[in-house]
């Protein structure tokens, strides 16, 4: 965690900056052209050294808005400008270069690892790739130092993917991302597969890793209380929609947005007798085929006025660092 420093006097690293990924779908008769606005004009900042959590049930638009950023989908329309340039903007050689500074670690590590393939061969492969080490030998014994780094043995190099357990796969996953030294990881529900016993154990690593390497993470999942832990900021996203943005510990302790404060009244507490009032959202979330008009939650907003039917409200600032997009909050 980053302490007494405010991000104004940190150094951004990636700026995204209204960023819009809308997808082609063809409707059932196929005749009109129908867009999922899966992501829709957000903007924030990750700062040098920082874990931001992005938070949102399923389906608003947090795996879109990483996949993104790391060109493995293009953007509609956007900024995304990474240590001063705007990636967006880049050709696929250029992009190419750039990835070796930004590495993705998924939910499901399994799909992303070649079952035929010894894992030390899995991690070493990129390295070979982006020209890491002066020869194999070399990228070989740098491997090891990794898997050691991620808490396994040198022999662990020769297994395959199959004989290791959902938590070590995510932590060959890691080791195979650290592989070319990055400097932004986007952690894409990294635990969420896994039991709760080992949720913990994956994020202390990644926690050690991170100071270790110098990085910076985008961590995205659809659940407040994993974010809660490692994130310094947290971004709440509702169908493709940045509602509120803060501190951790700001974002809990007074939170603005009703989406916000539904989500963590949800989150269980030990002890009852400090239970929060429970918010119950009614109905479903809306189809990103067809968000509502306005404000994109206003059909299920237990405080829902006029005004927002029709007109979207705007991002007001709370405090510096504390921003919300509801009436509701008068600045
Ligand atoms: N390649 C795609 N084509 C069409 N729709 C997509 C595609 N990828 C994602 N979507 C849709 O975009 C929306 C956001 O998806 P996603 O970013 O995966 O959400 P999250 O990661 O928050 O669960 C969903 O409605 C999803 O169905
Ligand atoms: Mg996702």
């Amino acid at each position: 965690m980053l302490v007494n420093e405010s991000p104004s006097e940190m150094e951004p690293l990636l700026q995204v900056r209204e960023l819009k990924k809308y997808f082609p779908v063809r409707s059932i008769l196929g005749r009109k052209k129908q867009f999922v606005k899966a992501v829709h004009n957000i903007s924030f900042t990750l700062y040098e050294g920082e874990v931001y959590g992005l938070v949102g049930e399923s389906g608003c638009g947090k795996s879109t808005t990483g996949r993104t950023i790391l060109r493995l989908t293009d953007p509609t329309s956007g900024e995304g400008v990474f240590q001063g340039r705007d990636l967006f903007k880049f050709s696929n050689r250029e992009m190419q270069a750039v990835r070796k500074d930004m590495q993705m670690v998924f939910q499901d590590p399994y799909s992303s690892l070649n079952p035929r393939k010894r894992v030390g061969k899995a991690i070493e492969e990129p390295m070979a790739i982006h020209n890491i080490g002066q020869n194999q030998r070399e990228r070989t014994e740098m491997t090891m130092e990794l898997l050691n780094k991620v808490g396994f043995s040198m022999d662990h190099y020769y297994r395959f993917p199959h004989e290791f357990s959902g938590g070590q796969r995510q932590r060959i996953g890691l080791a195979r991302a650290l592989a070319v030294n990055p400097k932004l990881i986007i952690c894409d529900e990294p635990v969420s597969a896994l039991d709760v016993s080992i949720q913990s154990q994956i994020i202390n690593l990644l926690e050690d890793v991170k100071d270790q390497f110098h990085l910076t993470y985008l961590f995205i999942a659809h659940d407040l209380s994993v974010v809660r832990h490692i994130s310094d900021r947290i971004g709440v996203m509702y169908l493709g929609n940045l509602v509120e943005e803060a501190q951790t510990d700001e974002l809990f302790s007074n939170p603005k947005h009703p989406y916000t404060k539904a989500l963590i009244s949800s989150i269980p507490v030990a002890n009852p007798k400090r239970a929060r009032e429970r918010i119950q959202l009614k109905g479903e979330i809306p189809s990103p085929l067809n968000p509502p008009k306005g404000c994109v939650f206003h059909t299920r907003c237990p405080y829902v006025m006029e005004i927002c039917k029709t007109v979207a409200p705007v991002k007001k600032n709370v405090t510096s660092q504390h921003s919300v997009a509801c009436y509701l909050y008068d600045s």
